[in-house]
């Protein structure tokens, strides 16, 4: 450990498996212990007594004893140009892209705006402890240039890609077959492995794009195999019957996507609810992810995502869990995996706290192909962090009072937590919290 240079000292949380299947094996937990760091790489993790001795003087420990720190909060689905779209009372979904979505995301066209959404958006991420994100931004480059600039700014491990989309939108808002691939192959060049951003190739869905638009999505995404795919599929029944009705040839609405190529193992599925065993069994041999975002769904009417039928053993599809802001209503990891809890509640099925602290760490770091860099405090691996304090607000001091085991604790944050509950965000082993609670 000669060349340290930092160590975060805490109750550290994090996983090497899957909780709901390997029970406490997948479960890592230290009392009082350090995260070793160098240039914001994890070198060593263990108990404080036995690692703080071998440090070099020169090394600065972060001390937050008592407090909990799990790996930073990833988040696969959320669109950038809807932060101020979020809680506008519409029908579902295709009346609320209509009335609110669309005319929001039309002012991205303008840089200053753009940089100024950007800069929001950034500053509420990490407030709520979301280190890494799958971002939409709007059809215009200039909205990706702005987010790609802010996450180089404060050294994120991000994704995102301008949307594209052609047509049934207003003219403002649409690209063309060539235009949205040719801007997106740009953004993709200048930004795709630029120190820690990444380039997700993102058109919207079915409805917005023409055959010819998919067909051009397709062709870069295999010349950029390596690039992330985000689109949205199986939101709203009357989605699904529009999606079907625009492409006759295609028997439902996931082979739509297979059809151009945009069903693999980079494919982040948006909200995947109205889903056939053909379709799931498809997303499992084709290695899709599906991202529940419950929040969202509960908020525009859209369904309840099956996280079981998703999961069946005999053909397990990986899940990402996300807030979809606009469509979802709160930023916070913790508030999306409560809504997450009572979705699958509501169908029969009790995912407990270990399983929903997973989800939205080592979870959603698998889902998006990134579990090797992030999403986890194991030897290796980019120090992104959250430290969290479950005795936040005086409802949940007072609920702490009778909580004796780890699980409890747990779930108290993800059922009462927010932002509140997030004393401080590290990115590549830095303090990131933009604003501190009550400022
Ligand atoms: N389907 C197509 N675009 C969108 C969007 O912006 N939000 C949601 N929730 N669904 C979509
Ligand atoms: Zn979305």
């Amino acid at each position: 450990l000669s060349r340290a240079d930092t160590a975060l000292r805490g109750r550290l949380l994090w996983f090497v498996g899957r909780p709901e299947e390997q029970g406490e094996a997948a479960v890592r937990h230290i009392e009082d212990g350090l995260l070793v760091l160098e240039a914001g790489r994890i070198v060593a993790v263990g108990e404080t007594a036995a690692l703080r001795p071998q440090l070099p003087a020169a090394a600065k420990i972060q001390d937050h004893a008592g407090k909990l720190i799990v790996p930073g909060f990833i988040d696969p689905h959320i669109h950038m140009p809807q932060t101020q779209v979020v809680a506008s009372w519409a029908a579902q979904l295709l009346d609320w892209l209509n009335t609110y979505t669309f005319v929001e995301e039309q002012k991205y066209g303008d840089p200053a705006h753009a940089a100024r959404g950007a800069a929001f958006f950034f500053d509420e991420l990490l407030s709520n402890g979301t280190t890494t994100a799958v971002a939409f931004c709007s059809v215009h480059a200039t909205s990706a240039e702005a987010f790609f600039a802010e996450s180089e700014r404060r050294n994120t491990r991000m994704a995102a890609g301008k949307v594209m989309m052609d047509r049934y939108a207003p003219d403002a808002l649409t690209d063309t077959p060539r235009s949205g691939y040719e801007e997106s192959k740009a953004l993709l060049g200048r930004w795709h492995g630029r120190g820690r951003q990444l380039y997700a190739i993102a058109p919207r869905f079915a409805i917005t794009s023409t055959p010819e638009q998919l067909e051009a999505a397709g062709t870069l995404s295999r010349e950029h195999s390596d690039c992330l795919v985000q689109t949205h599929i199986s939101e709203n029944l009357e989605e699904v019957a529009t999606a079907k009705r625009l492409y006759p040839d295609c028997t439902d609405y996931t082979a739509i996507y297979e059809k151009y190529g945009l069903l693999g193992r980079k494919s982040l599925m948006g909200h995947s609810i109205h889903l056939s065993e053909s379709e799931r069994q498809r997303y499992a041999d084709a290695d899709a992810v599906a991202v529940h975002c419950p929040t969202s769904n509960l908020f525009l009417g859209s369904g309840l995502f099956d996280w079981q039928a998703t999961r069946d053993p005999k053909r397990p599809v990986r899940i990402g869990v996300a807030t979809d802001i606009g469509g979802g209503t709160s930023y916070s990891m913790l508030q999306t995996m409560n809504e997450a809890y009572k979705v699958q509640q509501l169908l029969g099925h009790r995912l407990d706290a270990f399983a929903l602290f997973h989800a939205m760490t080592r979870g959603n770091a698998i889902a998006i192909g990134l579990d090797h860099l992030i999403g986890s405090f194991e030897p290796g691996h980019e120090c992104d962090a959250v430290v969290l304090d479950a005795r936040a607000t005086p409802a949940m001091a007072h609920r702490m009072e009778t909580v004796t085991t780890l699980a409890e604790e747990l779930f108290i944050l993800v059922t009462m937590g927010d932002d509140r509950a997030v004393e401080e965000t590290y990115v590549m082993g830095e303090k990131k919290k933009p604003r501190q609670r009550g400022a």
